[in-house]
């Protein structure tokens, strides 16, 4: 187990369905710690950077065509092994794999608009982390409820 940090951000869509504090709700609940938050409009470059492993893939269009199309919640999540207890919470890629209790087994009817995205490795994490925030936007507070968790 160790202390991770790990990008995700609530995809349009999210904001118009007034669906936000349901999300961030499961994330907080879960006892996941959340160091930066934010949202924005994202543009076609940074879209393209971030999904750049999805270039060659048909839907790369679709996707930043979707990911630019509206503001988005951006996030920088904190705790024991957060990458993967955030991509646990979200639930599979492919929404008829999505089971229901999780966020896009919940939320989402199809996978083009699965409703949020997570970090799938350190190195995505790390990445992900610097293009969308700025070191002085994550913030080191200190938390109480560790034992209880
Ligand atoms: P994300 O990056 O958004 O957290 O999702 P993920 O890791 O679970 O899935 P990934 O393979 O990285 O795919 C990124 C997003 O592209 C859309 N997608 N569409 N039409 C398709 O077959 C297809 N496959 C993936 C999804 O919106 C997925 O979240
Ligand atoms: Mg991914």
């Amino acid at each position: 187990m160790a202390i991770e940090r790990t990008f995700s951000m609530l995809k349009p869509g999210v904001l118009q369905r007034r669906i936000v504090g349901d999300v961030l709700a499961r994330i907080e609940r879960k006892g996941l710690k959340i160091v930066a938050l934010k949202l924005m409009k994202i543009g076609p470059e940074l879209a393209a950077t971030h999904y750049a492993e999805h270039k060659e893939k048909p839907f790369f269009g679709e996707l930043t065509g979707f990911i630019t199309s509206g503001p988005v919640v951006a996030m920088v999540i904190e705790g024991d092994d957060a990458i993967a207890r955030i991509r646990g919470l979200c639930g599979a890629t492919k929404v008829e794999n999505a089971l229901p209790g999780t966020i896009r087994g919940d939320f989402a009817l199809h996978t083009g608009t699965n409703i949020i995205h997570a970090s799938d490795s350190p190195e995505s994490a790390a990445r992900e982390i610097g293009l969308f925030f700025k070191p002085a936007e994550i913030i080191d507070w200190k938390d109480e409820i560790g034992a209880w968790l």
